[in-house]
């Protein structure tokens, strides 16, 4: 995230230096550099400012919280029938949430930050989901969201397949959260999502796709 931050303001910075060398070039005196120094700094002026664009739009769409995206305040009351209905659920989790592929969701060791053009665009680990992570201070139609529309607790996208849980009935869901708050405490450290410019460039051209911009499946 600050090296993305940095990578934006270098390219105002190199856009600028670039536009000043423009209006250099236009306004010398011989044709030569009118022409050929206007036609490159022109160019490279171009290019730094559409990087800056590109950059920026895949920042949004990668990491801008959404406003106006609610969150329901449904408080789940788990029953042990729950409980063992959500462990059903929480079977499709167990290849990215778990650490040994036991049903405890613990967080994956598998990086999922998806490789576009063969390139790397970070580090991204499904986390550890057990009360011993970052869902203890979520609420439960927070989790459910996450689930189902791929949107953190601030409202911010998440690289979670949530296309493939979006027709998720609310019972099964308001299963999965009894399920999940039943678990041991388990602490696990893994490293925090980072997305490169690789990631921002693939957002902004639509080849990067996060869960809540992913099709129903
Ligand atoms: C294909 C792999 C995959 C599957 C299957 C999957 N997830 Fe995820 N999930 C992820 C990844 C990767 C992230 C981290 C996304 C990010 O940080 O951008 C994530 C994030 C989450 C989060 C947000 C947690 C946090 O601390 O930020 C929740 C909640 C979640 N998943 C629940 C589930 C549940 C419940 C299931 C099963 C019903 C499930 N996921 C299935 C990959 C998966």
């Amino acid at each position: 995230m600050i090296l993305n931050l940095l990578g934006l303001a270098a390219a105002v910075f190199f856009a600028y230096a670039c536009f000043t060398l423009f209006l250099k070039a236009v306004r010398s005196p011989s044709w030569l550099a009118k022409i050929l120094g206007g036609l490159l700094a022109g160019a490279a002026t171009l290019l730094f400012a559409g990087l800056f664009v590109v950059g920026l739009f895949g920042m949004w769409q990668l990491e801008a919280p959404r406003s106006g995206r609610s969150v329901s305040d449904v408080k789940v009351e788990p029953t042990p029938e729950l409980i063992a209905r959500g462990q059903v659920v929480a079977q499709s989790c167990v290849g990215c949430h778990s650490f040994d592929g036991s049903p405890t969701l613990n967080g994956g060791q598998t990086n999922h930050a998806p490789v576009v053009w063969g390139l790397s665009t970070g580090v991204v680990y499904a986390p550890n989901l057990t009360p011993g992570g970052e869902l203890r201070r979520w609420s439960d139609g927070e989790i459910i969201r996450a689930v189902r529309e791929g949107l953190d607790d601030r409202g911010a996208p998440l690289l979670h397949p949530a296309g493939q849980y979006r027709g998720l009935s609310d019972e099964d869901a308001a299963a999965l959260v009894a399920y999940l708050r039943s678990q041991p405490e388990l602490r696990h450290d893994q490293p925090r999502r980072s997305l490169n410019p690789v990631a921002l460039a693939a957002a902004a051209l639509g080849w990067l796709r996060t869960g809540e911009q992913a099709p129903i499946q």
